[in-house]
């Protein structure tokens, strides 16, 4: 019976859980493609548990762009030409701030970076600098009307080369 009852609770306490993130990924997937980045720096303490710092804030950072990326592909896909500019805009922002979260020794075993990002800083800085330049590119091109799909998908291929080169693939991706 006590048993049971402490099952039962563990259940609730995981259905909770499961229901913060829906909540969480539902709230990210409405937010209209102008919405803009607020880079609060306040981590919250069950990110993954990543450890504070440059680990965690990194991951939010990715996290961000991640979600500028995909409602830059939601309008793409739309043929909303001009709403590609504001998450283009976005990533541009953010873009900069890659290369100084990623501090030589800034691993941990919950962390996907690869060592070869300080055995290769170069490259990688050059991977940060080309997703900047491109996003940049993409949000002039889509504010002048221009084809942007090819202007997008070279965004998109920095996002994927720097990650084929310096992230540890996840079962669950790609
Ligand atoms: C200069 C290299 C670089 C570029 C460019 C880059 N990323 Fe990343 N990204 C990384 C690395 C490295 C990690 C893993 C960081 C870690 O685990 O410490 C990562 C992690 C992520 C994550 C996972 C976050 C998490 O921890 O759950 C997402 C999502 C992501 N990137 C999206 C993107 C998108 C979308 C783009 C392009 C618009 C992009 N990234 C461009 C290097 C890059």
């Amino acid at each position: 019976m006590l048993r049971t009852g402490w099952r039962r609770g563990m259940i609730a306490v995981a259905l909770l859980g499961l229901g913060s993130i829906v909540v969480t990924a539902g709230g990210a997937a409405d937010r209209p493609a102008g919405w803009r980045p607020v880079a609060t720096g306040v981590a919250r303490a069950d990110e993954h548990d990543l450890p504070a710092g440059p680990i965690r804030e990194r991951h939010e950072l990715m996290e961000e762009i991640g979600k500028q990326a995909k409602a830059l592909n939601g309008a793409l896909k739309s043929g909303d030409t001009a709403g590609v500019a504001p998450p283009a805009e976005a990533i541009a922002r953010l873009a900069p701030r890659i290369v100084k979260l990623f501090p030589e020794g800034s691993t941990d075993p919950k962390s996907r970076a690869k060592p070869e990002i300080w055995q290769k800083f170069d490259q990688f800085e050059a991977l940060a600098g080309q997703l900047e330049t491109s996003s940049a590119a993409l949000a002039v091109g889509a504010k002048a009307g221009a084809d942007v799909q090819a202007l997008a998908a070279k965004v998109m291929r920095t996002c994927k080369g720097c990650h084929e080169n310096f992230r540890t693939p996840k079962k669950d991706e790609q």
